[in-house]
Parts: structure tokens; sequence; C-alpha cells
């Protein structure tokens, strides 16, 4: 059972997640409530080393290993820290969650079927969902190279990091993949279209995070709903 608030951000590579969730981080946190910002892959130190073994480019997986790596990730990443601290009543802002995984392993990989998939997240999370998704839609082309212009800063990772190298076709199917769960998960996943200013978008998200907050205070009990 979990008191706290569980938002998400998806999205193909440069889409503006990390972005995206710091200002509405730092807006909410202004505001009086109690955050925590968080990442996959590596949002603890043991997701680290994880997160290099999966994106480095001088390491070469297998898809089934790449698959279990980010599911490994993930169950250190909600024990440790998502769910004691939803279950703390605070809100998280997750940038990226299981639904990396099904667009990115599922319908991009093909490394097995979604139903799958989504079966082994969710033992990976012990059942824990977001109570809203934010998708932040962005073509590809523009997506790409700007995420691999940020590898490239942070990393020095010529020609971007391993996933980003699988190229633009890669990312076509990744963004048709956000496009098929938005509609399957239409009761939590909000598009959100990224032609549009930094700000204008944060506007945007910000306000629907209020009202969803507000809606979730006036209703009935916060306990038990991120448990599926
Ligand atoms: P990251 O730099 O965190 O993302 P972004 O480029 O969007 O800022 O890189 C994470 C990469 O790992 C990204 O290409 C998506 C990929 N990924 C998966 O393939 N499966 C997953 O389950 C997750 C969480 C990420």
């Amino acid at each position: 059972m979990s008191k706290g608030f569980f938002i998400v951000f998806e999205g193909p590579d440069g889409s503006g997640k990390s972005t995206q969730s710091e200002l509405l981080y730092k807006k909410l946190s202004a505001d009086g409530y109690s955050c925590v910002k968080t990442e996959e892959p590596g949002g603890t130190l043991e997701g680290e080393k994880i997160r290099d073994l999966l994106l480095n480019p001088v390491f070469n997986l297998c898809p089934k290993a790449e698959l279990f790596l980010f599911l490994a990730d993930r169950s250190e990443h909600v024990n440790r820290i998502i769910y004691p601290e939803l279950n703390d009543g605070k809100i998280v802002i997750c940038s990226r969650y299981i639904y990396s995984t099904l667009v990115y392993q599922g319908f991009a990989r093909k490394i097995v079927e979604i139903e799958f998939l989504k079966k082994i997240n969710m033992f990976a999370v012990n059942d824990i969902v977001p109570n809203i998704v934010f998708y932040l839609d962005i073509i590809p082309e523009k997506g790409l190279s700007k995420a691999k212009k940020n590898t490239f800063k942070k990393y020095y990772f010529q020609g971007g990091d391993r996933i980003e190298m699988e190229g633009i076709s890669f990312q076509h199917r990744v963004r048709e993949g956000y496009l098929s769960l938005a509609s399957q998960y239409s009761s939590i996943f909000t598009l959100i279209k990224c032609d549009r200013s930094i700000q204008e978008i944060n506007n945007n998200i910000y306000n629907l995070t209020k009202r969803r907050l507000k809606n979730d205070r006036n209703g009935k009990n916060r306990k038990g709903q991120n448990k599926r």
C-alpha cells in the first residue's frame, strides 16, 4: 500500500524528459510538496553500474541480457527508492519506467511478445504502477540528434550510446510503440506534443499535475492506489 503520488515521464530519446521532470520537480517543491526526482536506468548506486553496462558502447549484450539488466535495475529502483518514498507520502517523479521496456525491448527490438513483457515487468516492480504518465511526443529525427549531442556532452560516446546507435528506424518503432501504449493505457497516459517551447510544455504539465493532485486529495483514499 502506498500513500504517495507517482508520476512517470516517457518518450523517445531526446524528447526532453530530464528537462521537464526537473522543471516539474522545482515547481511542485516550491509549492510545498515533498518530491523525489529519479530516473531509469540508474536511480541507485547499483543501478548506475547497470546503466553503464547497458549504455556504454564498449559493451556488447545479447538482447535477452539487455532485457534482464533493465529489469534488474528497475527492481532495485522500485524496492530501494520508488516504493519507500511513495509509502512515505512523497510525490515521486521518474524519468522512464516499465513502458520504456515494453517499447524499446518489445515494439522496437522485438525480443519477445508485449504481453509477456508486461507480466515480467509487473513481477519486477511488485505491481507498483504510476498515477500518471506524461508521454513526450517528438519527431524521431529531431529527438535522436538532440539525444546524441547530450550523450556526447555527458559521456563523450561518439555516435550516441548503445541504444541510440540503433539508428533512426529503431527510433521510429519506438515512437509507434509509445503511440500504441498511449491508447492502450489511456486512463493514465497523457500525450504531450513537444513542438512548443520548453516553458509552454512545462506549464501544460504543471497544470495537469496540479489538477490531478487536487482530485486525488479530494478523492476517497490514497492508500493502495499504486498497487494493481
Ligand atoms: P537515457 O539517457 O536515460 O534516456 P534519454 O536519451 O531519453 O535521456 O538513456 C536510456 C536509454 O535506455 C534510452 O535509449 C532508452 C533505453 N531504455 C530501454 O531500452 N529500455 C528501458 O527499459 C529503459 C528504462 C531505457
